[in-house]
């Protein structure tokens, strides 16, 4: 209820070292000149006020991911509001109706401006957060710099990246770092947020030295927190909060090490470890408070959507409407398409449906592609459903993998034009973005 004037972001150039020592620094793109920008951290239910100041060359706007918000505070440029041009500013005023690991990224050019640097954390507290000796946000990117030069590789449309797996970095970084350590004592109770803020890079993760358990995904609350024994995958927009207990001994390093088929495993983040000062082992942590997300309910009522995604360079590329015409691949792949969405390579005046609120949808996915995709809707959570039912975590991101059917259901109790979109962000820009219209 304040009536002081917000607080400020300004989106601006910056010179950072994002490579390891040795190597020149790097000029990105960052609110208050950092990647990630500053994390904003409220409680739940209270207001999030801040200025966004653009001191880029072009446009830009602020998409506040996993935020269930109002429209008009939705940050899409060119559907919920107009790009802030160069030199002007723009207020976000909104309350986080929910405790959870957001994060806030640019939403105008966003295969560019994300991949430049313009993302951070946003925060917000349960009433009554889980007892745990330290908190950590961990922001896990990539970025494609020149091996030379280490200056960020401004071949965005590169064709080849967008009709394959997207934008993947040659350049690992957590919170803006090559290879952090954090420093722990044994038997300290972490909280980690994780948050993938890569354009298209798909993170395997595992624990070694520490034994967690997954408490939230993409912020909302499991009913149960699961033991983190296996392989934690975390798609491009994703989030996990994790409660971790370090057991590795005094003298070693405990990590959350990152797998790929490409790669060894390596370490993402490292925790050397030291003697603890009075701290014994804990019992599993409880479940968070819930969130007031919808429950789904009967789905027998639902409204059935189907969403057929097709296109990519090793497919076959169908044809697809663009413009109002059909094209064949060559024509699209000239014209910068390489993926369509029931058959439309671009996002059209026309919603992909019309709901009424409080309807339920269920939304079929269907990737007929050679890729996965990492699918957002903006505005509402959603459950996946199996077998009929509503099954799994709420999740506002779903990664569908190549070939693969999968189904989600929500509730659509939110009003306003919400994007529905692949978080592979050359994909989304390249055909893979389409909209819902909920009055
Ligand atoms: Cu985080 Cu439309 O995206
Ligand atoms: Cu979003
Ligand atoms: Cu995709």
């Amino acid at each position: 209820a304040a009536s002081h004037a917000p607080a400020i972001l300004t989106a601006r150039e910056a010179t950072v070292q994002l490579a390891p020592d040795g190597y020149p620094a790097t000029s990105i793109w960052g609110y208050e000149g950092r990647a990630p920008g500053p994390a904003i951290r409220v409680r739940r239910g209270e207001r999030v006020q801040r200025r966004l100041v653009n001191n880029l060359p072009e446009p830009t706007s602020i998409h506040w991911h996993g935020i269930r918000i109002d429209n008009a505070m939705d940050g899409v440029s060119g559907l919920t509001q107009e790009a802030v041009a160069p030199g002007q500013a723009f207020d976000y005023d909104f309350v986080a109706p929910d405790a959870g690991t957001y994060w806030y990224h640019a939403h105008n050019r966003s295969w560019v401006q994300v991949a430049r640097g313009l993302h951070g954390p946003l925060i917000v507290e349960e009433a009554e957060p889980p007892q745990v000796d330290r908190e950590e946000t961990l922001v896990l990117d990539d970025w494609l710099l020149d091996p030379e030069t280490a200056l960020i590789d401004e071949s965005f449309d590169n064709p080849m990246r967008m009709s394959h797996g997207g934008r993947i970095g040659n350049l690992i970084t957590t919170n803006g770092q090559f290879d952090p350590a954090i420093p722990v004592e044994r038997h300290t109770r972490l909280r980690l947020r994780l948050i993938n803020v890569s354009n298209a890079r798909i993170f395997p993760l595992q624990l070694a030295g520490l034994r967690g358990w997954t408490v939230a995904l993409d912020g909302m609350p499991l009913a149960t927190p699961e033991p983190l024994e296996g392989v934690l995958v975390l798609a491009p927009a994703q989030r996990a909060d994790l409660i971790v207990d370090v057991t590795a001994e005094a003298g070693e390093t405990a990590h959350l090490v990152r797998l790929g088929n490409d790669d060894r495993p390596a370490s993402q983040v490292a925790f050397p470890v030291s003697a603890s000062a009075a701290r014994t082992p804990r019992a599993a942590p409880a479940a968070l408070p819930p969130n007031s997300v919808s429950g789904l309910g009967s789905l027998a009522d639902a409204r059935p959507l189907r969403l057929v995604m097709s296109g990519g360079a090793m497919g076959r590329m169908n044809s697809a409407v663009l413009g109002g015409e059909r094209l064949g691949f060559r024509d699209l792949a000239a014209r910068g398409r390489f993926w369509a969405f029931n058959d439309m390579a671009e996002m059209t005046q026309a919603p992909l449906a019309d709901l009424s609120l409080g309807e339920r949808v269920r939304l079929e996915i269907v990737n007929e592609t050679v890729f996965p995709h990492a699918m957002h809707l903006h505005g509402m959570h959603f459950r996946e459903i199996r077998d009929g039912r509503p099954a799994g975590p709420m999740r506002d991101t779903l990664l569908v993998a190549a070939q693969e059917t999968r189904e989600i259901g929500f509730v659509a109790d939110n009003p306003g034009d919400w994007l529905f979109h692949c978080h592979m962000l050359s994909h989304a820009e390249s055909g893979m973005m389409t909209w819902v219209r909920l009055t």
